[in-house]
């Protein structure tokens, strides 16, 4: 996969040389560059922002510089890029608390394309024709990290290279740790434990001693009901209880819900949760 970052803090992204995502890179599995957009601007001072039109506070990203820089990255495509079965068109990721939730289906989805873009806006943004413009060269995703507000792009981008990432073939050493984790499954991860088995007076779950692996498989399952239902009720609206075994209904019986119609549905009378 090839990424382009276009900001104008490109020291900012330098955590991607780091750890899996620089070993990702070093090993040939991730093309990164980042881009300073100011090298697209053509003043003395290079500038990149100018007052808003209608007034108010702040000041806005010039369309300009963005439309030589965005179009520099998309004359870049990999010649893979026509081949796969991807969208055609690069993807170009604006990160904006005023964008789609990105999400680990968003990051999914996104893992599967030949050539992403990020464009980090500072300031109170970038001029809106540029995404109507990039529209045409891009397919064009505006992606919030949630419901906050951060200084610039740049954090979320970093967040989302990672989630993603991680996603790519031969990125996470063990594929199988990527099955077993919070959100792969509409659910958030059980608790995990480690060596001494009794640490400052307090056990590890006895189950997990038992070496009886289906025990285990379940009491990790319950427990993911358990926090999900404790941490992230909104989450288990949309989780398929369709074909759950009697001990995992009864898990989340326990917990207040009742399956319906292949549902969950917190009972009324289950007490206050949130
Ligand atoms: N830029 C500013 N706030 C953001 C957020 N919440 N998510 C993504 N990008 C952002």
């Amino acid at each position: 996969m090839r990424i382009d970052v276009v900001s104008i803090f490109p020291d900012y992204l330098a955590p991607l040389q780091l750890s899996l995502i620089g070993k990702a890179r070093q090993d040939g599995l991730l093309d990164l560059t980042v881009h300073d957009l100011r090298d697209f601007t053509t003043d003395r001072h290079r500038t990149v922002d100018d007052t808003p039109y209608g007034g108010g506070a702040g000041m806005v990203m010039k369309p300009e510089p963005w439309a030589q820089a965005l179009a520099s990255v998309a004359a870049a495509r990999p010649a893979s890029a026509d081949t796969a079965g991807t969208s055609g068109k690069p993807v170009l990721i604006v990160p904006s608390p005023a964008g789609e939730r990105f999400t680990q289906a968003a990051a999914h989805e996104l893992a599967a394309e030949e050539q992403l873009v990020f464009a980090c806006g500072r300031y109170e943004g970038i001029d809106e024709r540029v995404m109507e413009w990039a529209g045409e060269h891009f397919t064009v995703r505006p992606m919030s990290l949630g419901d906050y507000v951060l200084n610039g792009g740049e954090v979320a981008v970093l967040a989302m290279v990672e989630a993603i990432g991680r996603l790519l073939p031969g990125v996470v050493g063990n594929p199988e740790s990527l099955v077993e984790e919070s959100h792969s499954d509409g659910l958030l991860e059980y608790p995990v434990y480690t060596k001494p088995s009794s640490w400052r007076d307090r056990e590890v779950p006895a189950v997990l001693l038992s070496g009886n692996h289906g025990k285990i498989a379940q009491w990790r399952r319950h427990e993911q009901y358990r926090r999900t239902a404790e941490r992230r009720p909104d989450l288990l609206a949309a989780f398929d209880a369709g074909a759950l075994t009697r001990a995992d209904r009864t898990a989340f019986t326990d917990l207040g819900y009742d399956v319906v119609a292949g549902r969950l549905r917190r009972r009324p009378d289950a007490g206050d949760r949130e």
